[in-house]
């Protein structure tokens, strides 16, 4: 592995890094506390090209490839959580649509997602009672004439409100068949049937709007579904696997926020005299979250690298993950204790990192559910 950026990797960093700086850092503790969603931030990355970042350039994406796009989603997520999991997600609906869809289905889809038409591409897979075990959703689509019609819930849909498509899954087998009995359809916003439920009141990324959908005789056309029918699981795991690296880059992204703060934090408070830097029981705190950051940086160019190849990285991407989202957790945390008192009320940022970061081990597979994985990988 090169860990040497190239040119194209360094300046998508680079222009992810001047917009989150200038553009969204400052109005990232106002989208936490009105629950804002960022529209117009969104627009922005779309324009930058950030939106579809490993989408072919023949359909409006960037082609800047795996690396790229997880180097620009930690520049996002160090400034603001929640537009970072909606970049994710959309540049994950991107890159399934890219491989899995039609000619058609691409030439409708890309370009608006990637020029920033649509607000947002999501992907409905989980249900009220589906969510690590998606083999056994409920949702069902069936075959009437030149349609699909679908009925179901979906549950914990990023960017539902706001998407102008939306991969959902349902069975077009009998609840027997498990995962072999799964369909993939492209719905689109505002689809007749669609019910967007009332967004979630989150304990961080408050700003990333999330919802329920329901599918109430939902119609679409035939040509909606999307790969082979019944091979429905399968895109979803593969989709599933690089959103893994997404949320491993936001993970890290929230890290480096909260070590940075912490950082100058313990030069500028002094106790016993001197900057509480000075006392080794900080400085050894920061000393840790360093060194797990890049331990978690690492693994996750590993994993970016990897599939940017066109090599298996199901396995490091979990372990990405998984590290990467336990690591973030433990930073933000120790971040808050930097802080003191201070770490824990609103006016610093440490205390939103710390609820930003905890949905990482939850979402896109929770840790457990990567263990799973990894063990399955060590095991054979
Ligand atoms: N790539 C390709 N194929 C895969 C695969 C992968 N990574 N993982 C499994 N498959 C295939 C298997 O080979 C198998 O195929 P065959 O039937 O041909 O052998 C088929 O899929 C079924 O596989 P398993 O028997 O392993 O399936 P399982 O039911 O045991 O599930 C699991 C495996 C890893 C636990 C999986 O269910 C999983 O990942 N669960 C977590 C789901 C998840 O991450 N949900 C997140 C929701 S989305 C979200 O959070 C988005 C957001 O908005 C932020």
């Amino acid at each position: 592995m090169d860990l040497e950026l190239s040119e194209t990797q360094a300046l998508v960093q680079k222009t992810a890094r001047d917009f989150a700086t200038r553009v969204i850092a400052p109005q990232a503790a106002e989208i936490d506390e009105k629950e804002k969603f960022p529209r117009e931030i969104l627009r922005g990355l779309a324009e930058l090209g950030l939106m579809a970042i490993n989408v072919p350039t023949e359909h409006g994406g960037s082609g800047a490839g795996v690396v790229a796009a997880a180097l620009a989603l930690q520049e996002v997520a160090r400034a603001c959580a929640s537009t970072a999991v909606m970049m994710s997600v959309a540049n994950m609906v991107g890159e399934t649509i890219a491989k899995f869809g039609t000619d058609a289905q691409k030439q409708r889809h890309l370009p608006k997602l990637a020029g920033g038409e649509y607000a947002m591409g999501s992907f409905a897979l989980s249900e009220p009672d589906a969510g690590s075990d998606p083999g056994g959703m409920r949702t069902t689509a069936r075959r009437d004439g030149n349609e699909w019609v679908l009925d179901g819930a979906k549950q914990w849909i990023t960017g539902g409100t706001h998407a102008g498509v939306i991969i959902v899954w349902a069975r077009t087998a009998g609840p027997e068949t498990g995962a072999k009995g799964i369909s993939c359809f492209l719905v689109e916003g505002g689809a007749k049937g669609l019910k967007v439920g009332r967004p979630e009141d989150k304990m961080g990324i408050r700003g990333s709007d999330t919802v329920p959908l329901e599918l109430d005789g939902c119609r679409v056309p035939a040509d909606a579904l999307f790969g082979q029918e019944n091979g429905g699981f399968k895109i979803a795991m593969m989709a599933l696997d690089g959103g893994r690296i997404g949320i491993s880059s936001q993970a890290l992204g929230i890290a480096r926020a909260a070590l940075a703060e912490s950082v100058t934090y313990a030069k500028e408070r002094k106790a016993f005299g001197v900057p509480i830097a000075q006392h080794q029981g900080i400085a050894w705190k920061l000393a840790d979250m360093h060194v797990q950051i890049e331990a978690a940086q690492l693994m996750c160019m590993r994993a970016a690298w990897l599939k940017e190849q066109g090599q298996p990285f199901s396995l490091q991407a979990s372990m990405s993950k998984l590290y990467a989202s336990e690591m973030a957790v433990r930073v933000c945390n120790e971040a808050v204790q930097i802080h003191g008192g201070y770490g824990y009320i609103r006016e610093y940022a440490a205390e939103r990192h710390l609820r930003d970061a905890r949905v990482t081990m939850i979402y896109e597979g929770t840790s457990e559910i990567q263990r799973l994985v990894v063990a399955r990988g060590v095991l054979g």
